[in-house]
């Protein structure tokens, strides 16, 4: 056992290791031993993959857009505790507050977004981040992963004041088809770069990680979590579990963040390595937005399989392939679906919250203000 009591000799300090890198500019994690010799950065070197820069100097800025959704994250703070339950846990524990059909669905939606948050964390922790050599781009990356764990506890917190059955909910990645074929889906991305030899600075291994952000930022985030939100907005607009409703406007509000962020990236390494962006790499891109509608369908049609008010899986589906045209656009690729129109336009008045600050305080003014936000 060490002895610090005073007046002990102090441990020795391990000596610095070497540099793996052949210079300082060469580092990608920002871990490699210090270059006192090196040059100052400069904005010009920064880059988003494969930077000659030291990553770990945020300033002098170069990527602003990153910048300024890493202060409007943060301004967008809110605790899933600060949120009301009772009207939900009257609702949930009534003979006949809600069908058997929307209770399946709400658990099923539980369920998938329970155990997603964890996933979409650990790829931007163990994956995303270590790749992404830019201080600014990293920067939101920490913010994006609190959030992350904010929304994992917004399920903890359902949980617990529905009193649901917790081993059901965070196992249904596992145990319902449908939920671990979308998870596996995405899984075989971030698994790709998990290797500990996985090194960027090829085109093969640029794509296997744009790869990647597509299937999380795009895919995840961008389009299954969309119909997610749809599904349980689409109750609370008829006065059904309106708890959960408005913690969900809270997840949609970080997520439209995260999905632009993921979206701003994407574009940003295609600018900088446009020989990465062939029109083979684009059809492939299509081509997983299209895989992933179709398995969002099929969870669709499990998780509602009758329907109910406003909802039923053909909705969602349309829905899907909406919002996956939407993306693609965003990327600049061709649509990957006959021109659909938007079956839940009211989605959008949804997002489009403006409570940056003391929204609990607002939110009132909200409710008044051309009844967006009215639930019923
Ligand atoms: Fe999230
Ligand atoms: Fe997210």
């Amino acid at each position: 056992m060490l002895d610090w009591t005073v007046g002990s000799a102090a441990p020795a300090r391990p000596p610095l290791r070497p540099s793996r890198f052949s210079s300082p500019a060469a580092d990608p994690t920002g871990l490699g031993a210090i270059a006192a010799d090196a040059a100052r950065v400069r904005v010009d070197d920064k880059a988003m993959i494969n930077a000659r820069a030291d990553v770990n100097q945020l300033l002098p800025l170069k990527y602003r857009w990153a910048w300024e959704k890493y202060l409007a994250a943060c301004n967008n703070h809110w605790m899933p505790t600060e949120v009301g339950m009772q009207a939900d846990i009257a609702l949930w524990h009534s003979r006949d507050g809600l069908t058997e059909d929307e209770r399946r669905a709400i658990k099923r939606n539980l369920g998938f977004f329970a155990a997603s948050e964890s996933l979409v964390a650990n790829n931007i922790v163990l994956a995303i981040y270590r790749h992404l050599t830019n201080p600014e781009c990293r920067q939101y990356l920490l913010r994006q992963a609190f959030e992350e764990a904010v929304h994992t506890h917004t399920f903890q917190y359902i949980v617990e004041s529905l009193g649901l059955d917790e081993g059901e909910l965070f196992n249904m990645y596992r145990e319902v088809p449908s939920i671990t074929a979308k998870a596996a889906w995405a899984l075989q991305h971030t698994q790709s770069l998990d290797d500990p030899g996985f090194k960027t600075g090829t085109p093969e291994a640029d794509r296997i990680f744009l790869r990647d952000l597509v299937a999380f930022y795009v895919v995840f985030e961008g389009m299954w979590f969309y119909t997610g939100f749809a599904q349980i907005l689409s109750l609370g607009r008829r006065n059904k579990m309106v708890g959960i409703a408005e913690q969900y406007q809270y997840i949609l509000r970080d997520e439209s963040l995260h999905l632009n962020f993921g979206i701003d990236v994407i574009n940003q390494i295609r600018a900088e390595n446009p020989h990465l962006w062939t029109a083979a790499f684009q059809d492939e891109v299509r081509g997983m937005i299209a895989e992933a509608a179709a398995l969002e369908a099929a969870y669709g049609r499990d998780t509602m399989p009758r329907g109910f008010l406003g909802l039923n899986a053909g909705l969602c589906e349309s829905y899907m392939r909406f919002i996956a045209n939407r993306r693609c656009a965003q990327l600049g690729l061709k649509p990957v679906f006959p021109e659909t129109e938007n079956p839940f336009p009211w989605m959008s008045e949804a997002m489009d919250l403006k409570k940056e600050k003391n929204f609990f305080e607002t939110r009132v003014i909200e409710y008044q203000s051309g009844g967006a936000l009215a639930w019923d």
